[in-house]
């Protein structure tokens, strides 16, 4: 949908954040199966007019094509924290997506635990106030912990904004097919807009 006041006659959800700038998305993957399928997030964020810098944790790393990631966005995936006096690799974040969330790191975001990068990073959006969306995956077993549902709430009182994925069953595979990887750009955007 375009807007007819704006001149630039780009889609309402791909406005960015400044007219020369285009809005930069921080992907936080964690250590899920699904992880290898980022690149489709990745490229439906470029297709909607977003720049993508992504942020593993330690062990989401090992799931993902490294090589092929940072060719695609032209940035270095950060895992680790940078050294003293270190440049930023990363431009700052308009908005963050994490996904796909593990069952471990919504629970420590939402206890403020803040050790990996991308907990920190996650942790500290909230005072920053950038919009943020989380797409859980995981199975119904981690999802009956009563720590995750208090984890849930607490990240919505926080208003992070978090997916649709109905959690797969225990042992028998996932549902890859099911997760609407591009459901993270259709939360952030109207808050996207919003600010800019
Ligand atoms: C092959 C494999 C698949 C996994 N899939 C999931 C998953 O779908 N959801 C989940 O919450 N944890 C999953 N885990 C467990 C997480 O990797 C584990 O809890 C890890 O500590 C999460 O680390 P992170 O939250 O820092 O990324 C999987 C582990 C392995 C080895």
């Amino acid at each position: 949908m375009t807007d007819p006041t704006d001149p630039s006659g780009m889609p309402h959800s791909a406005v960015p954040a400044t007219p020369e700038k285009k809005p930069f998305l921080y992907v936080v993957v964690c250590a899920c199966g699904i992880a290898v399928e980022v690149g489709k997030l990745i490229a439906a964020a470029q297709e909607r007019c977003w720049d993508v810098g992504v942020i593993a944790t330690p062990q989401g790393l090992g799931f993902l094509d490294t090589e092929a990631i940072q060719s695609r966005t032209g940035h270095p995936i950060r895992s680790a924290w940078r050294t003293p006096g270190e440049p930023r690799p990363l431009p700052p974040a308009d908005a963050i997506a994490v996904a796909p969330a593990t069952f471990n790191t919504i629970n420590k975001w939402a206890a403020g635990i803040s050790d990996t990068l991308a907990l920190g990073i996650l942790c500290e959006a909230y005072g920053m106030g950038i919009p943020t969306a989380a797409l859980p995956y995981l199975n119904a077993a981690q999802a009956a912990h009563p720590a995750y549902r208090q984890s849930l709430g607490r990240l919505r009182e926080m208003d992070v904004l978090i997916g649709t994925y109905e959690p797969h069953a225990p042992k028998v595979g996932g549902g890859a097919g099911r997760f609407r990887w591009e459901e993270a750009l259709d939360l952030l955007e109207p808050r996207l807009v919003r600010r800019s």
